[in-house]
């Protein structure tokens, strides 16, 4: 591996503070990060070595860091159809130190290259909504899977709460300035615009519903096991960050929405710890 160049560190540490320019961006990812941090503990207890794939890695989510606090013996495959990310991330686990990753350029769409049961967890981060055709992927990411191994998706939660009333609001009183002052959604990272332009790849087109992926995942044999909510009530947003007093009463009403039923409906995307079972 090449020494990282002085413009190359500069990138990692803007990388790392990236989401810290916003309160409410930074607030998403710390959430996010403890929910798959919570799902990591419960599916690595099972396993002293092991064996991850993480499709769709982008330019490197919290996985490799993750896998190197739990365990040295666990093995990483990052993927991801853009080689830009994919450099990215490779060098950015190399600034870091990160042991035993390995990094693998492929369209999930057109079948993984892995053989049958190969892998004790799989992550499909912010990944399975962006797809024309989810169902064959999910079937194939099944398929690599071992019995007993787990699956963990990160997906939008498209009836949450917030979300409908915006529309309700939007309906009744405000005729769709609500809506358009952004709070339903976030515009794309640039350089994520460019891959999907690069590679034909898509927004979120494919933003079922809670139950409807709960639907698919159990056709597949895939059984959930554990919700967490991914980010707050109102996402991240530049809108949000302005409002201070909105954001504040999202953060004292954040601890009472973790104990609510249906906890997918009081956050705009969560992650599911799913097993396979069949
Ligand atoms: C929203 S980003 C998520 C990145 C990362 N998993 C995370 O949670 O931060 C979606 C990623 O999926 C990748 N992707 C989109 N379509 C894909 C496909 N058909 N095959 C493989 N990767 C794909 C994109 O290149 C991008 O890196």
């Amino acid at each position: 591996m090449n020494k990282l160049s002085p413009a190359e560190k500069d990138f990692f540490k803007y990388i790392d503070t990236f989401y810290v320019r916003s309160v409410s961006a930074g607030f998403h990812l710390w959430k996010k990060e403890k929910a798959t941090k919570n799902l990591f503990r419960e599916c690595t207890n099972n396993f002293k070595k092991f064996n991850i794939l993480d499709v769709g890695c982008g330019w490197g989510s919290g996985i490799p860091k993750l896998c190197n606090e739990l365990s040295d013996e666990a093995f990483l495959v990052e993927s991801d159809i853009s080689g830009q990310f994919l450099y990215t991330a490779s060098r950015r686990s190399y600034f870091k130190g990160y042991q035993n990753v390995h990094f693998v350029r492929q369209n999930i769409q057109n079948g993984l290259a892995f053989r049958n049961e190969s892998f004790d967890i799989i992550v499909a981060s912010a990944v399975l909504e962006h797809l024309m055709e989810p169902i064959p992927v999910i079937k194939d990411l099944t398929r690599v899977l071992r019995m007993g191994g787990y699956l963990i998706v990160h997906l939008p939660s498209p009836g949450n709460i917030f979300g409908r009333l915006i529309r309700l609001v939007d309906r009744y009183i405000s005729g769709g300035r609500l809506r358009w002052f952004a709070l339903e959604d976030t515009p794309p990272e640039s350089t994520l615009e460019e891959v999907f332009k690069e590679h034909g790849a898509l927004g979120h087109v494919s933003e079922l519903s809670y139950s409807e992926w709960l639907r698919l995942f159990g056709e597949n044999g895939l059984k959930a096991i554990r919700l967490e909510r991914g980010s707050g009530l109102v996402g991240e947003h530049p809108a949000i960050d302005r409002l201070y007093p909105l954001f504040a009463l999202v953060l004292l009403l954040e601890p009472l929405l973790e104990y609510m039923p249906y906890k997918y409906l009081f956050c705009r995307d969560f992650l599911l710890l799913l097993k396979k079972e069949r």
